[in-house]
């Protein structure tokens, strides 16, 4: 048994505490009231990097800053980038939730607090893996470098500017992010590809007050009446999204692809109990894994107009509004739909109503090669930690910097999720096993011997320059 294993089996009740410290601290990104306790769970990583011994620096942005760390003593070894977020959702709603968001709490081997799978509790296996090497082996294996952020779950805006002016400082063989899910419980899993994201509100005008809807219904557009008729224009029935040109550049799924996410054997009846819904649906044609994991799909976030109190009430709204989201898939470009999304509205908006589109966060979605190295690596070591080799899956969820990472550092992500699909992210009472922590840890702990074996072409690249 290597050193590091025995490392992690006398540490687990202090790995365990140590992510209930992180997890009491409302890191909220979203909501600006909660900035000084965004700053404080950066400060609280980064002391943890300190500890360890790593070159450890809190970059402040225009928003919550980056904790970026790193330990380059591995020579020719390789150069691991692991990404991960110290921010969460907001909480909301409140009275839903067992125990307290911020209150960390086990029920049946599951810590259940806000952020504690998505992503304190991913992240942080990745740094205790790190501790149990040097700890107890007295050194990194590879040369390890770690970038977390604070503002993961509000579009990561400032990351990529921080990419954009470190490339340099960044450069590495691979990246490494825990922030998905495994495919079933004991059934872990390597994500292969994420879907993008392009998210917009919109807002439309009418009259300039309320007005009373018989003497004026039907003699000026109604800003309700208007919105539900743009959404509905988006979807037809069949689930096809109507924005011109919209499938233009999707890939399409292959037989070979269907057939493998076929093989999963996925539990629909178990699907839908979790769900709580009697039946699934969505674009016609596709199973429901096809359509969470390759399909691109669209959805009302929030929608909001006229009178909502008790009773009825004989109003026309002056306004109304919606928030929306595309998920996106390889190839589809996020510019390319806004400009037909433009185009479109402009047609449906009907007279006497000012339109404003905002357009918020945008990614493209992606797919890794699954015939790599660090694939193969990032098997063996899931199989060290789980006891069983992951399957290949994808995911419906986006984490934008990916596509970054691969644009402006010209490297590849390994996706190893080590949460479960009923971890009820960025919903009441999210948690995540305890066993799988554990577990994570110790996939995390080889992963780094694993992927030792591998020849660096960035240390080597990094050792040339040196040498000019
Ligand atoms: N960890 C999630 C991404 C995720 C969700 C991966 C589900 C796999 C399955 C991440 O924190 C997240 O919530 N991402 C946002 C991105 C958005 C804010 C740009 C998402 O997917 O909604
Ligand atoms: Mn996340
Ligand atoms: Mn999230």
């Amino acid at each position: 048994m290597p050193l590091f294993d025995s490392y992690l089996d006398a540490n687990h009740e202090k790995f365990e505490e140590e992510l209930c410290q992180l997890l009491r601290i409302e890191s909220i990104s979203a909501d600006s009231k909660y900035r000084q306790q965004v700053h404080q769970a950066g400060e609280w990583v980064a002391d943890q990097f300190r500890q360890l011994g790593l070159t450890t620096e809190i970059h402040p942005t225009d928003g919550h800053p980056i904790v970026y760390a790193e330990s380059l003593e591995a020579g020719d070894a390789p150069t691991v980038l692991v990404y991960g977020h110290y921010d969460v959702q907001p909480p909301d709603p409140l009275d839903e939730w067992v125990s307290p968001p911020f209150e960390p709490t086990v029920r049946d081997g599951n810590l259940y607090a806000r952020g504690a799978t998505d992503d304190k509790g991913q992240m942080l296996t990745h740094v205790k893996s790190a501790e149990a090497w040097i700890r107890s082996e007295g050194r990194l294996p590879i040369n390890l470098k770690f970038l977390i952020e604070g503002e993961e779950e509000v579009g990561s805006e400032n990351l990529s500017h921080f990419i954009e002016e470190n490339c340099q400082r960044l450069a590495c063989d691979i990246v490494v992010i825990s922030d998905t899910a495994q495919f079933a419980p004991g059934r872990p899993a390597i994500t292969y590809g994420l879907k993008g994201i392009a998210y917009y509100e919109l807002r439309l005008t009418g009259p300039k007050q309320d007005l009373h809807s018989g003497t004026f219904g039907g003699a000026v557009s109604n800003p309700a009446n208007a919105i539900a008729h743009i959404l509905a224009a988006l979807i037809d029935r069949d689930g096809r999204i109507q924005v011109p040109g919209f499938y233009d550049d999707v890939v399409p799924l292959t037989d070979e692809e269907r057939r493998q996410f076929a093989d999963l054997g996925f539990d629909e009846e178990q699907f839908k109990r979790q769900l709580g819904v009697g039946d699934v649906a969505g674009e016609t044609g596709y199973t429901t894994l096809e359509r969470r994991w390759a399909r691109p799909t669209c959805d009302v976030n929030g929608i909001w107009s006229g009178y909502q109190g008790e009773g009825a009430k004989t109003v026309l709204p002056a306004r109304a509004g919606a928030k929306f989201s595309f998920r996106l898939v390889p190839d589809q470009d996020p510019k390319k739909i806004e400009a037909a999304l433009k185009t479109m509205f402009d047609e449906l908006c009907p007279p006497g109503i000012r339109k404003d589109l905002i357009s918020f966060h945008s990614a493209p979605g992606i797919v890794v090669p699954l015939d790599s190295p660090y694939m193969t690596a990032a098997a063996k070591a899931i199989e060290h930690g789980f006891g069983t080799p992951p399957v290949f899956i994808r995911e419906g969820g986006s984490i934008p910097v990916v596509s970054t990472f691969r644009d402006l550092l010209g490297v590849d992500t390994l996706l190893l999720g080590w949460g479960q699909n009923d971890d009820n992210t960025h919903s009441p009472n999210e948690k995540f096993s305890l066993a799988d922590f554990h577990r994570g840890i110790k996939a995390s702990a080889h992963l780094w011997e694993e992927l030792s074996w591998i020849e660096g072409k960035e240390s080597r690249r990094s050792a040339e320059g040196r040498g000019q």
